[in-house]
């Protein structure tokens, strides 16, 4: 099987992560790159890396690179490429475009001289051409212009990867889900201590965690995968990689909280959906009155960043929030990601560990908090005498 390159997109943030997982896969010249990671491997790996990359956003086949000076040549190199090869009259496309360069303005004018190119080499050659369907097309290309530099890849995932397809309902901020396994995997947990996330939402967050606790790959629930339309599609190879032996053993605990009945009834059916109901517990429970429910555990959550609050219920919120961790869950660590500077100062503990993630649009810090038995200074005494 012939090997080429191959990039993985990411979230800002998450780049190692997704090489360590991509490493783990047994990919080639793994590189990272800006919210990217490049990498060689064949069919069998495209396909692995779209099945089973937790934090990974698009896999995309780089089929083209070269350098353009003006508009009409990014047309005329369009132009060169067999189109055939990757598409047929039958079939419908779509193309996504990333440009950062003084050429094009818009992204999208930089998407239809693509596009133009395509259609008309068809047209020259048949008197028909693939029609455009920017909702759900067959094949989606991409193209990446950076200054003078440009790449188009065929996108072998389809829609976005973070759609996993056990989601069926939302609260008000659900978070991304290669961001929340991409939270999980930073603060190293792979099922070692039970799980809490007492803010839950629609429990993004926990059945992430179940998934990687439990092995499930993330591409489990999708319906489908870009590279299934492409002509080459090896649907053995594919079934082979579908019906691999991953699940793992988990006995421990996964339970979910949060204060509003609505969301929690809204995660009882993702959870449901994504057959993790004996996995996963979940609660309506106002997390500063709550005990905890087993000892040394892990959190991780995701609170209200305080959009949609007056700016001192945040700082009261995240205060409360902080005793609760300090009085009642020593033993625990806790990671708590915010875009609220207020909120997470207001917290009132010095984070043993800060990482910059964005949620979206809004830059965030993901802290971890060690909640020590006694006070902190304390430890410290203990792990000098033990030396
Ligand atoms: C940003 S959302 C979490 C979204 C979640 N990660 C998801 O993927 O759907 C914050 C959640 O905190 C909950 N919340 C706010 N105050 C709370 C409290 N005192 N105790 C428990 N949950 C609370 C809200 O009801 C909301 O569901």
């Amino acid at each position: 099987m012939s090997k080429f390159k191959i990039v993985a997109k990411t979230l800002a943030g998450l780049e190692n992560v997704l090489a360590d997982e991509i490493r783990a896969l047994g990919a080639e010249s793994v590189l990272v790159e800006r919210r990217a990671v490049s990498f060689v491997g064949n069919q069998e790996m495209m396909y692995k890396a779209n099945f089973h990359l937790r934090t990974a956003i698009k896999i995309l086949k780089p089929i083209a690179e070269f350098e353009v000076t003006n508009r009409d040549e990014l047309y005329d190199h369009a132009k060169e490429i067999p189109w055939t090869n990757y598409l047929a009259l039958g079939k419908s496309f779509a193309i996504d475009a990333t440009v950062q360069s003084e050429m094009f303005v818009n992204s999208m004018f930089a998407s239809l001289r693509v596009k133009d190119a395509i259609a008309d080499q068809f047209r020259e050659a048949t008197g028909k051409r693939p029609s455009v369907n920017s909702d759900d097309p067959d094949i989606r290309i991409n193209v990446h212009l950076m200054n003078n530099h440009c790449t188009l890849s065929l996108d072998s995932s389809g829609e976005s990867l973070h759609k996993r397809g056990y989601r069926i309902g939302q609260g008000e901020a659900p978070i991304n889900e290669v961001l929340a396994a991409g939270m999980i995997l930073l603060t190293g947990w792979h099922g070692e201590k039970d799980f809490l996330d007492p803010m839950c939402g629609s429990g993004t967050l926990l059945i992430e965690a179940a998934m990687i606790a439990k092995g499930i790959p993330p591409g489990m629930y999708r319906k489908s995968f870009g590279f299934e339309q492409w002509p080459d599609f090896d649907q053995k190879l594919f079934g082979e990689i579908y019906n691999g032996d991953y699940e793992k053993e988990f006995d421990g605990k996964i339970i979910g909280s949060d204060i509003s009945p609505m969301d929690i009834a809204l995660a009882k059916a993702n959870v449901k959906n994504a057959s993790l109901s004996k996995v996963i517990e979940l609660q309506v429970q106002d997390f500063i009155k709550m005990e905890p429910p087993f000892a040394n555990g892990i959190i991780i959550t995701n609170p209200p960043y305080g959009e949609r609050m007056k700016p001192q219920s945040i700082t009261e919120l995240y205060t409360s929030m902080g005793n609760t961790l300090k009085n009642r869950f020593a033993g625990f660590e806790a990671w708590i990601i915010s875009s609220s500077e207020d909120g997470l100062k207001s917290i009132g503990l010095k984070p043993a560990k800060k990482i910059d993630l964005y949620n979206g649009a809004l830059a965030c810090s993901f802290r971890c908090f060690e909640l020590f038995r006694g006070t902190h200074k304390d430890s410290v005494i203990i792990k000098k005498r033990v030396l």
